[in-house]
């Protein structure tokens, strides 16, 4: 008899189908963002892959083998049956804050771990590639949706440690003499073109956070409401320009410019100039991906902390937008440079939006408990990975930090 094709037996069909495509689909990606980590990292040599410049960075090396981790410990070990862990000596090395998942070494201290070295590293990395690629294939079409939700965070992690490689490698270097060059091709983004100057953000009530399909962090979610005032955002970034003429009219040197913490900061770190800025025969020079370059007065200024735009801010007589503000500007699409130069700095602190619940369990650890102290970027940067942007995107570094591509745009209320 012929089947209709509305039989149980075609719908089984169709199911598989969609399984299948699923798991191409989830390999792909696996594979491909697995890639480029491995991309960043060649620049590295293995010594290069073992400093670690200051307690806040970590070294390359920790980076590959604890994204691995974060494979190994959430997906393969409850999802994967008879997986034999890499080496039991890992999870203590490579887990990064994780409390419900384990006793972990001192974050300050990762660069005094000389082995595992980078091959031991690099063994780890295609154990745990070749298990999940396993995993994919098998999965069931009941556990398809958990193992591909916790899949899908993995890779949105990875990602994540693809941007911290790029910029802890650069504080490192930073460090040394030789001014090494990470990358000899590299190029700077091209700032957007177009006329400067300030524009209107829609007023009234406005919502924000994600909504809908696709994937984000817990931390852009619930979708809700803010009252966005009649207010007008810089379409542009700050650029190095705009900065040096801060720099020159004693900016460093003014007390009353400054937050009382950020008052400390520049006393306590000598801060004269945005992060890698160094003088050299009587002009400014920066430490870029590529080496030395003079400071281009054009581009967006980068390496800034929260205290320094908000001292910047002040002497320009405004104000840094809200993340609220950025959001609905940015979905407006009035900003120029929203995405792939310079992490934003707003004057939103990072708390979680009305009715934010962490998830049960050790995940639920990823962005919950940092809710406090810490300042919120919008945008994305030019370390950021391909694809890893969205408007809703909530990233956040104390006040202090500025070995992140941060910068800012200002906002006025009129
Ligand atoms: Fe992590």
């Amino acid at each position: 008899m012929a089947r209709s094709a509305t039989s149980p037996v075609s719908q089984q069909g169709a199911a598989t189908d969609v399984l299948d495509a699923a798991r191409l689909r989830w390999c792909d990606a696996f594979v491909r963002v697995r890639a480029e980590t491995e991309r960043r990292a060649a620049h590295l040599s293995a010594e290069d892959q073992i400093v670690q410049s200051m307690a806040d960075a970590s070294p390359t090396k920790w980076h590959r083998a604890h994204v691995t981790w974060f494979f190994e410990t959430f997906l393969l070990g409850p999802h994967l049956a008879g997986y034999t862990t890499f080496d039991e000596r890992f999870p203590f090395l490579f887990n990064s804050y994780y409390v419900a998942a384990g006793p972990r070494h001192a974050r300050p201290q990762r660069g005094l771990i000389t082995r595992p070295n980078a091959d031991d590293v690099t063994a780890y990395r295609a154990h745990v590639d070749a298990a999940v690629t396993r995993l994919i294939e098998s999965i069931t079409q009941a556990d398809a949706p958990r193992v591909f939700e916790i899949l899908e965070i993995g890779l949105h992690h990875e990602q994540q440690h693809q941007e911290l490689l790029i910029t802890d490698i650069l504080h490192a270097f930073a460090q040394n003499p030789t001014d090494p060059v990470y990358d000899a091709g590299w190029q700077p983004p091209k700032p957007a073109a177009g006329p400067r100057g300030f524009v209107a953000v829609p007023p009234g009530i406005m919502a924000i956070g994600h909504e809908g399909g696709g994937f984000c962090f817990d931390n852009e979610r619930p979708f809700h409401d803010e009252l966005i005032a009649n207010m007008r955002i810089a379409r542009h970034l700050v650029s190095n320009a705009e900065w040096l003429a801060f720099i020159e009219a004693g900016g460093y040197r003014t007390p009353s410019l400054w937050l009382s913490d950020g008052w400390t900061a520049v006393q306590n770190e000598s801060w004269q100039a945005p992060g890698y800025w160094r003088q050299k025969d009587g002009a400014w020079h920066v430490l870029t991906l590529g080496g030395v370059n003079p400071v281009d007065p054009a581009a967006p200024v980068l390496h800034i902390s929260y205290y320094e735009a908000e001292a910047f801010a002040r002497f320009a007589g405004k104000h840094l937008p809200s993340e609220a503000e950025w959001e609905v500007a940015a979905r407006t699409g009035l900003l120029a440079d929203a995405f792939g130069t310079a992490w934003q700095w707003t004057r939103s602190a990072y708390l979680p939006y009305p009715g934010y619940r962490a998830a049960e369990g050790a995940l639920g650890e990823y962005n919950g408990k940092f809710m406090v102290s810490q300042m919120v970027l919008r945008g994305s940067s030019l370390a950021t990975p391909e694809g890893h942007e969205r408007v809703s995107y909530r990233n956040f570094f104390y006040p202090s930090a500025r070995w992140q591509f941060s910068g800012l745009r200002l906002a006025e209320f009129v």
